[in-house]
C-alpha cells in the first residue's frame, strides 16, 4: 500500500495556517509567553532520557494546533504504519524502506546478519581474529562514501569514549593525496580494510579499494587479502573477483537505502571500536525512539514536533536553512550526517502526485558544534537578517565527569537560547548594541552522550524527515538528481563526445592545460 498523496497546500489546515501566519508573524515570542499560561509545559515533551522544549519559537498554541491537524489532513498515523509495515513506499524505485526494521529484533534475516557483525568484532577486539602475521588488529580503515562513510565516521567519533581500542579511519573522497598520506600511517600486518558500497558501482569507493588493494599486494602478499578485506555489499560477484572470501561478505538488504543504512552491516565499523554490546544498545535506543514515535500523539510526539517546526518555519516564514548546535565536540559530524540524511531525502521539487510542487521542501541543513560556532557565526544569528531555526542539544552530564568545565558548557547553552530569543535593548544609547531577540530554537536536553542515547538522536531526526516528507508529499527515499551528477562524471572520464556546454568545456579544456 502507498503513502497518501495529498497536496497539503489545498487542506483547510494549510489554508488556516496562512491566516494565523499572517496575524502572528510580527509577533514576539515573549508574546506568546504573556499570552500563554502553561507554553512551557504545552511545548515541552519529556520522554526517556530526553527533554525537548520548543518554547521559544514564533509559534502560538494557535498555530501548533493547525499544525497538528495537518498532521491528520495528510493521514500521518497511516502513513507511519506503512512506513514501519513494509509497505513499497519508495515508489520510484518500487522498494519498501526498513532500516527501522534493523533495530527491532523481529526479524530472522536481520538477526542473522547482526549475528555476523556481532561475531567479526568480537574476534577482532578479542584477539581471536589477528592479523596475517599473527599480530593483533590496531586499525581499521573504512572504505566508502555518502551513506557508505557519513554515519560511520560521524558515530565511531561520537562514541569515540566507549572505544575499545581499535582505531578507525575513512577514506571516502576521491583525493589520491588523501589516501596517500593514510597509507604513511598504516601498517597492512595489524590492519582490516572494509570496503562499503551497496550497490558497488560508486565510482570514489571503487577507485580507492582498487588503489588500497595495489598497496597492500605490494607491502603484505595477494594471499592475505581474504583476511585483512572486508566487503558490504549487494553485489556478491566484484567481492569475489577482488580476493575476498565469503565469509568476509555482509550484505545491505535492497530496503535499506544508503543514508540509512548504519543500523545494519555498515555500522560494522561502529560495532568493532565500540564493542558488540555499546553497538546492541545503540540499536536498542533507536528502537525505542520508534516506539515512541509510533505511539505518541502528534503534539507529544518529538519527532513530529521538530518536523512540524520545520515546516512552519521553511513555508512560511521562508526561511531557507536550519541549524543543528550540538553542545558537544564529539559530535562534530553530526550536522554533515544530517545534511545526507535530510537532503538528499526531501530535495525534492516533484510530489507523489508526479506534480511539480507549489510550495518549499527540504531546508538547507547546517550547523556546528557550540561553542565553537558561537566564535564563528552567531553573530549573524544574533543581529543579521535572517531566521535561522535552530535545534540547540546538549546533555546533563560530563563523560569523564568534569562537572566544572561541562557547567560552563552548558550554560553557554542556556546562554544563547535565551538571548537569542530576549535579545537586549540599549534604549537608544548604541543603536548597534541593540539586539532585536525573537530569534528561534529548540532545546534538546540528553542525560548523557551514550550509544543508547545517540541511537535515539538519530532515530529521532530520521523520523522527523519521515515526518517532514509524508506531509510535503515528497518520495524521501529516492536520489535521483545525484545519480544524473554520478553518470555525467562517468562519460567526461570515459572521453565520451558528449553534448558539453561552453563554459564546461572551456573549464575543462584549463584542467588540462
Ligand atoms: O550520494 C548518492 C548515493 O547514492 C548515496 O545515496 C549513497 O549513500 C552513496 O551514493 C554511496 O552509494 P554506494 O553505497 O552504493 O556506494
Amino acid at each position: 500500500m502507498a503513502l497518501s498523496k495529498i497536496n497539503p497546500t489545498k487542506l483547510s489546515s494549510w489554508k488556516k495556517l496562512f491566516q494565523q501566519f499572517n496575524k502572528e508573524n510580527n509577533y514576539h515570542i515573549n508574546d506568546f509567553f504573556k499570552e500563554e499560561n502553561n507554553r512551557v509545559e504545552e511545548f515541552s515533551i519529556n520522554w526517556n532520557n530526553f527533554y525537548l522544549d520548543f518554547s521559544k519559537n514564533r509559534l502560538s498554541n494557535n498555530s501548533f494546533k493547525l499544525l497538528t491537524s495537518l498532521c491528520e489532513e495528510t493521514n500521518l498515523k497511516d502513513n507511519i504504519e506503512k512506513y514501519f509495515n513494509g509497505s513499497i513506499i519508495n515508489e520510484t524505485e518500487s522498494r519498501a524502506v526498513l532500516h527501522t526494521a534493523l533495530r527491532s529484533s523481529e526479524n530472522d534475516e536481520v538477526n542473522k546478519a547482526l549475528n555476523k557483525i556481532i561475531n567479526i568484532s568480537d574476534e577482532i577486539n578479542t584477539g581471536k581474529r589477528l592479523g596475517y602475521s599473527g599480530k593483533r588488529i590496531t586499525d581499521i580503515v573504512n572504505i566508502g562514501i555518502g551513506g557508505s562513510h557519513l554515519g560511520p565516521e560521524m558515530v565511531t567519533e561520537a562514541l569515540s569514549y566507549y572505544s575499545k581500542g581499535i582505531k578507525p579511519h575513512f577514506i571516502s573522497n576521491i583525493d589520491p593525496d588523501f589516501t596517500s598520506k593514510l597509507i604513511e600511517k598504516i601498517n597492512p600486518e595489524t590492519t582490516i580494510f572494509i570496503i562499503v558500497s551497496k550497490t558497488f558501482t560508486t565510482i570514489e569507493t571503487l577507485e580507492n579499494a582498487n588503489k588500497i588493494r595495489a598497496w597492500f599486494i605490494d607491502n603484505a602478499s595477494k594471499d592475505s587479502i581474504k583476511d585483512h578485506f572486508i566487503f558490504i555489499s549487494n553485489n556478491t560477484e566484484a567481492p569475489k573477483k577482488f580476493g575476498v572470501s565469503s565469509e568476509n561478505i555482509l550484505s545491505i538488504p535492497e530496503w535499506v537505502g544508503g543514508r540509512f543504512s548504519l543500523w545494519g552491516s555498515v555500522g560494522l565499523v561502529i560495532s568493532i571500536v565500540i564493542g558488540s554490546e555499546n553497538f546492541k544498545d545503540f540499536l536498542r535506543g533507536a528502537n525505542e525512539m520508534d516506539i515512541h514515535f509510533k505511539s505518541s500523539p502528534f503534539e507529544k510526539n518529538i519527532p513530529v514536533v521538530l518536523a512540524l517546526i520545520s515546516i512552519w518555519y521553511n513555508n512560511f516564514f521562508k526561511c531557507e536553512t536550519e541549524a543543528v548546535l550540538p553542545y558537544s565536540q564529539f559530535l562534530t559530524k553530526l550536522p554533515d550526517y544530517l545534511q545526507q540524511a535530510s537532503m538528499e531525502s526531501n530535495g525534492k521539487s516533484i510530489d507523489r502526485n508526479g506534480e511539480k510542487v507549489n510550495y518549499e521542501t527540504g531546508s538547507i541543513v547546517w550547523g556546528s558544534t557550540g561553542t565553537n560556532a558561537q566564535h564563528a557565526f552567531f553573530q549573524l544569528m544574533h543581529q543579521g537578517t535572517k531566521i535561522i531555526p535552530s535545534d540547540f542539544i546538549a546533555f546533563k552530564r560530563s563523560l569523564y565527569g568534569d562537572s566544572k568545565q561541562h557547567e560552563i558548557l552548558n550554560s553557554n547553552f542556556l546562554a544563547q537560547t535565551n538571548a537569542l530569543m530576549l535579545g537586549k535593548s540599549t534604549s537608544g544609547e548604541n543603536i548597534h548594541k541593540n539586539i532585536d531577540g525573537n530569534k528561534p530554537s529548540n532545546s534538546i536536553v540528553i542525560n548523557k552522550l551514550d550509544p543508547f542515547n545517540l541511537g535515539s538522536l538519530i532515530a529521532m531526526y530520521e523520523n522527523k524527515i519521515f515526518t517532514i516528507g509524508s506531509i510535503l508529499n515528497l518520495f524521501s527515499y529516492d536520489q535521483w538528481g545525484v545519480e544524473l551528477g554520478k553518470s555525467v562524471a562517468k562519460e567526461i572520464l570515459a572521453g565520451k563526445d558528449m553534448d558539453l556546454d561552453s563554459s564546461t568545456r572551456k573549464t575543462m579544456d584549463q584542467l588540462k592545460k
